[in-house]
């Protein structure tokens, strides 16, 4: 079934009436209306099936097409006319652009009920904003978004939008992190005070490269986007942009909303916390191209929820702390080396707290000591199974549901803007 009458005529409203402030990136879009080449290729509706347009078509962006592609894919769009081929031969339907641009200010004739953005970080504002300004429901990757800026206004601009929203994070669409969440709630380690998270991966040191020519295939100009131009840097396409501030958000944006969303989520964490929290980093001196080769973050919460039993010392603020390439949590080093276990290697996140912690990655989670392992009785799960991270957002979307998908904008924008901080702090030499 395609998405609810009421769903669409709230879009129809919205493209129709010019109910939501004009952005640049929308007028921009406006602007692009008079190209309609493209739209030859508009494929007549299938009642059963929501009509979809996804912008970036390789990598990631495959993976998200292969997620939906029950679907009717509509439109597709890439800046690497290599990968726009590809995809189209998959897809022989659906119509391309090099040009986001052309979907949305196009997207009454395409009849679109959603849009799947897959691009690197920096695009990831522009192409979100101008959709919801056009009322059309948005699956985006994650991070959200690329400045702290844009992740606040992206928030109140998904509110007023009123449509499914929701970030690629889908991890959260798990057994796992349910089983963790209900754990913590429970008291599984007592009250919470601490959570360290680790990544080892390192997405850093990006340096230009004077002289480098694109790839034949590649708009650089297009690819750029909204940012100042730049001669192209080799390699830079595809993926490691994440090593350059321009365009990506180094190691901690690229896995921190997938990985912080534990403790987010366990424990309540609310966008006034998000906001209050001191953000302290350490890390390489700060590089005004490239993003660092390691960090250590951490967010000091000064009024946090009471999650897990009461307090010992008074009300102390939660530590939320962060390490990648390559640096470690102290208090996992310790009890790792005396019980000869490599907990960092295996897990991601280790909750603290008064009895005792908590090691979790994405599938498994580990109680710490053995004893409290033991003795632990988890409580009857209480979360729904997910029916999927992208079935979620399309059931909403026929449901007529904006807050159905569990990492709708609302949420998505605390993890989003957690990081940011982080990285905000990291470029201001270690404190924000
Ligand atoms: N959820 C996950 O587990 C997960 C995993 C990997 C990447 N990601 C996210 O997915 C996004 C893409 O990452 P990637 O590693 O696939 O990047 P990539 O550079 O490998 O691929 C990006 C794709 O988008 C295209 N593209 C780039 N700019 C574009 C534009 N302006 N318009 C249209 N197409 C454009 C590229 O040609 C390419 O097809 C990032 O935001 C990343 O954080 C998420």
């Amino acid at each position: 079934m395609a998405a609810s009458p009421a769903s669409r005529s709230r879009r129809r409203f919205l493209l129709a009436a010019g109910a939501l402030a004009l952005t640049p990136a929308l007028a921009r879009c406006v602007a692009a209306r008079r190209a309609p080449a493209f739209l030859q290729h508009v494929a007549p509706r299938d009642p059963s099936r929501l009509r979809l347009a996804c912008i970036g078509t390789a990598n990631r962006a495959w993976e998200n097409i292969q997620e939906v592609r029950h679907e009717q894919i509509v439109a597709l769009c890439d800046v690497d006319s290599d990968y726009l081929l590809r995809a189209g031969q998959e897809f022989p339907d659906a119509a391309r652009t090099p040009d986001w641009r052309e979907v949305v200010a196009n997207a009454r004739a395409l009849d679109l009920d959603g849009i799947v953005v897959s691009t690197p970080d920096h695009m990831h504002a522009p192409i979100a904003t101008a959709a919801l300004s056009a009322g059309i429901p948005v699956y985006c990757e994650k991070p959200l978004t690329h400045t702290v800026a844009e992740v606040r206004a992206l928030r109140a601009l998904a509110a007023s939008a009123g449509v499914p929203t929701q970030m690629g994070t889908q991890i959260h669409a798990g057994e796992n992190y349910r089983r963790v969440v209900e754990a913590v709630r429970a008291g599984a380690v007592g009250r919470v005070t601490a959570v360290d998270c680790w990544v080892a991966k390192s997405w850093g040191d990006g340096r230009l490269t004077p002289g480098a020519r694109p790839p034949a295939s590649l708009d650089w100009d297009l690819w750029q986007g909204e940012v100042p131009r730049r001669p192209y840097i080799e390699g830079i396409h595809p993926g490691n942009w994440r090593r350059y501030w321009a365009y990506g958000t180094g190691t901690l944006g690229d896995m921190g909303c997938h990985i912080l969303d534990l403790p987010v989520w366990a424990l309540g964490l609310t966008d006034a916390h998000v906001a209050s929290a001191e953000v302290f980093t350490e890390g390489p001196p700060p590089d005004a191209v490239g993003t660092p080769a390691w960090l250590e973050a951490s967010w000091a919460i000064p009024d946090p929820p009471a999650v897990g039993g009461p307090a010992v010392d008074g009300p102390d603020p939660l530590v939320l702390r962060w390490f990648d390439g390559g640096r470690m949590s102290p208090f996992v080093q310790e009890i790792g080396a005396k019980d000869r276990v490599d907990y960092h290697a295996r897990f991601n996140v280790c909750f603290q707290g008064t009895r005792g912690a908590l090691f979790a990655n994405y599938g498994e989670m580990l109680l710490w000591p053995g004893a409290l392992a033991q003795s632990w009785m988890p409580p009857a799960p209480s979360f729904a199974p997910s029916p999927g991270h992208h079935r979620e957002w399309l059931q909403a979307i026929r449901d007529g549901r904006a807050d159905a998908p569990l990492c709708n904008f609302a949420y998505a924008s605390r993890l989003t803007e957690l990081v940011l901080r982080g990285l905000e702090a990291c470029r201001a030499g270690g404190r924000a």
